[in-house]
């Protein structure tokens, strides 16, 4: 159990128009900080006000990129509680991203308490409007300052608070894709699997080439073949084929387990839709649009929630979906699972986790 001191702003901070709030734009009043120091382990975890870290350049996350982050929301439930949607699942991710980059695991008991807290102190931040949440972004970052290459001795861990709205300007509506083959994003034995700032920053250049080209995000495909259909970046991808939903298996280690995915798929399971989690490739989904049977496809994230996807352009063949409408599987999944995070539909499974 973490002792966690508290240091109350004394300058709280105009809200925004929450009918403006987009996604992270603005940040609440608090964060909370917690140390890693070897030898003693993590220390002096704390709630102060919001504001800039002072660090000196030779920090070693701003060279080796050393860091991790996690993100995950709080909601408001018509009955005036506050929950998160499955943190145990985020906390579990975060150690397996650490492990993977060297940096020092969390207890998941202190994580969550963590979490729970800073939420506790700034929930008058959390939106009540339809749709909107606090989205809780929790991140490690490498402290030794030092320029040789090898893991910090030093780190600190903070988690951040941003009320949004939709990350997609688009909302609910269908998002146009563009399939990327010339750059990748992840390889096996890479880092696709973790949750790093190094997989967001080199997907920058297919992301502002589909961007230019009137496309809301790029369709990564394996590193390897330029084949197998990987995850769209901020978000992992569903396509529905004569019925049968399929998306990539997360075996070869270069897709981010998310849980939306996750809970998609545990879902659709119990309503009986048959899911596939296996290989997946662009040929298949190009043969099933030209034979008719490309029913639908989605993504899914915590920022994205469910996002239907009215277009995808490989370059040569602009595929539209479902006439660029939400298809019945996107809307079901997005009813129920909404329905559970705002705390409208009853929560048999679990998921939910009261902050206060
Ligand atoms: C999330 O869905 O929480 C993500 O981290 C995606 C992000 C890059 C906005």
């Amino acid at each position: 159990m973490l002792d966690i001191k508290i240091e109350r702003t004394t300058a709280a901070k105009t809200k925004p128009d929450y009918d403006k709030l987009g996604f992270g734009n603005y940040y609440t009043d608090h964060m909370f900080l917690m140390n890693y120091t070897k030898g003693i382990g993590w220390h002096d975890a704390r709630i102060v006000p919001y504001g800039p870290l002072s660090l000196d350049p030779a920090t070693m996350v701003f060279h080796y990129a050393q860091e991790m982050f996690e993100g995950l929301k709080a909601y408001y439930t018509p009955e005036g509680k506050i929950q998160l949607f499955r943190p145990q699942k985020n906390i579990e991710r975060m150690n397996n991203t650490n492990r993977r980059m060297c940096i020092p695991e969390i207890d998941p008991e202190d994580a969550l308490q963590a979490i729970r807290a800073v939420v506790e102190m700034d929930k008058d931040w959390i939106p009540k409007e339809e749709g909107k949440s606090l989205y809780i972004r929790p991140f490690i970052i490498a402290t030794d300052v030092h320029l040789g290459v090898h893991p910090s001795k030093t780190y600190l861990f903070a988690i951040i608070l941003c009320p949004v709205a939709a990350y997609y300007a688009a909302g609910i509506n269908p998002v146009k894709i563009f399939i990327e083959r010339e750059y990748v994003r992840a390889v096996r034995g890479g880092t696709g699997f973790a949750k790093v700032g190094g997989n967001y920053a080199s997907s920058l250049i297919g992301q502002e080439k589909a961007e230019k080209m009137g496309y809301a995000q790029v369709l990564w495909l394996d590193g390897v073949e330029h084949k197998y259909i990987d995850e769209v970046g901020a978000m992992n991808v569903f396509f529905v084929i004569d019925g049968k939903v399929i998306t990539p298996a997360l075996s070869e280690g270069n897709i981010l387990p998310g849980v939306t995915r996750a809970s998609c798929i545990e879902l659709l399971k119990s309503k009986g839709i048959p899911v596939e989690e296996r290989k997946l490739s662009i040929d298949e989904v190009l043969d099933a649009y030209k034979n008719g049977t490309l029913n639908e496809a989605f993504g899914t994230g915590t920022a994205a929630v469910i996002s239907p996807i009215g277009e995808l352009n490989d370059g040569e063949t602009v595929m539209t979906l479902n006439d660029g409408n939400i298809g019945p599987i996107s809307q079901m999944l997005y009813d129920n699972l909404t329905g559970i995070q705002w705390g409208k539909l009853e929560d048999t499974l679990g998921w939910t986790v009261p902050v206060c």
